[in-house]
């Protein structure tokens, strides 16, 4: 496996060229980073779940360069599916639709739906484009981390998650710290009304705003198998707590306004909810690189963004309720 950090379009084209040919490819995206395969290939989708160690009844959410391939991997794509698509791709979220027959049971987990997303990171775009321009119909990439872990936001990361299974012939492309830091909104549009199944940065306002219908701020998880709907998830080695007041000897993440205490571990001070969403993953792991035993977090309150942050929170900590 190499590190390819200076991404130019020769680099783009050999990643491309990687994935035809079946090998994995690791890329940036806005969210945090993928493992990749050709989503057609079921060997090398296979390799994804060997790597992750994940269940193999998991389902993996396929990317596509833009709104013009959906109809590659879904049908009977709802009115409201194609407005969400058309305001919110390339970002931040994951629609579940009816699958098409491209969309085989190696990467629905057996299910009829299939997850599509357009990622906005511009490596990640320029990947799908050449992918595409090579024939390719998309590319299957979940976080690429152990299951159950924490997601990468950097190369770094995944070197340090995955590095030691990932042969020669992979790729890991490097496009610095994700922004947004948290996974992709996923939108449940097998209904009606879309619903929520995992939060993130495009919130239920944002949705209903778009819409014109009002979404609930719940996860919704009993419709279909999501592992990001576990009770843990997302979890460091570390014990995490919730408390706004920092403890002596431990870590500590919590918003700037929380003063710092001289014998507290600061793992992150983020100075709002975007950059509280774009850190979280790096302090968590800084918390495991530092061998903390217990990191306390100040959960930030509210809705929207607030909600996704939490959301990955309590799951690291096991403590969600559902
Ligand atoms: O931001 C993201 O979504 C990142 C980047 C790499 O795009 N990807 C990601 O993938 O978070 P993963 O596999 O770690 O989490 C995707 C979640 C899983 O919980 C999976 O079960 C669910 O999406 N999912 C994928 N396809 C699905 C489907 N057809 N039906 C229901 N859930 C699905
Ligand atoms: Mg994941």
């Amino acid at each position: 496996m190499h590190i390819i950090s200076n991404c130019t379009q020769d680099a783009i084209n050999k990643a491309a060229q990687a994935l035809m040919d079946g090998h994995l490819v690791a890329f940036p995206t806005e969210t945090v980073y993928g493992l990749g395969a050709d989503a057609s290939n079921s060997k090398a989708v296979a390799r994804i779940y060997k790597v992750k160690a994940r269940p193999t009844d998991h389902p993996l959410i396929v990317h596509i360069s833009s709104i013009n391939q959906m109809n590659k991997w879904a049908r009977a794509i709802p009115d409201y599916a194609i407005t969400l698509a058309r305001k919110f791709w390339p970002g931040p979220m994951t629609l579940i639709l009816k699958r098409s027959d491209l969309a085989k049971n190696f990467i629905t987990g057996n299910q009829e739906n299939v997850g599509l997303r357009v990622p906005s990171d511009p490596v990640a775009l320029s990947l799908l484009l050449e992918f595409e321009a090579l024939g390719g119909y998309g590319i299957a990439a979940p976080s690429a981390n152990i299951f159950g872990a924490v997601s990468p936001t950097s190369a770094e990361a995944v070197k340090e998650e995955l590095g030691k299974d990932l042969l020669y012939t992979d790729i890991i492309l490097d496009n610095g710290v994700c922004t947004t830091g948290i996974e992709s909104t996923i939108i449940n549009c097998l209904d009606k009304i879309p619903s929520i199944l995992r939060p993130g940065a495009i919130t239920a306002e944002m949705i209903s705003l778009v819409i014109g219908t009002i979404i609930e701020e719940k996860s919704h998880n009993k419709l279909v198998k999501s592992s990001g709907q576990l009770n843990k998830h997302y979890s460091p080695k570390a014990q995490i707590e919730f408390s706004d007041i920092p403890k002596a000897g431990q870590g500590f993440i919590g918003l700037a306004s929380i003063p710092d205490h001289p014998d507290v571990i600061r793992l992150a001070s983020p100075k709002n909810l975007a950059e509280y969403s774009m850190q979280l993953y790096s302090a968590l792991r800084l918390a495991d690189s530092l061998a903390l035993e217990t990191v306390t977090v100040a959960l930030p309150k509210g809705s929207g963004l607030a909600w996704a942050i939490r959301d990955r929170i309590e799951k690291a900590a096991g403590k969600k309720n559902f």
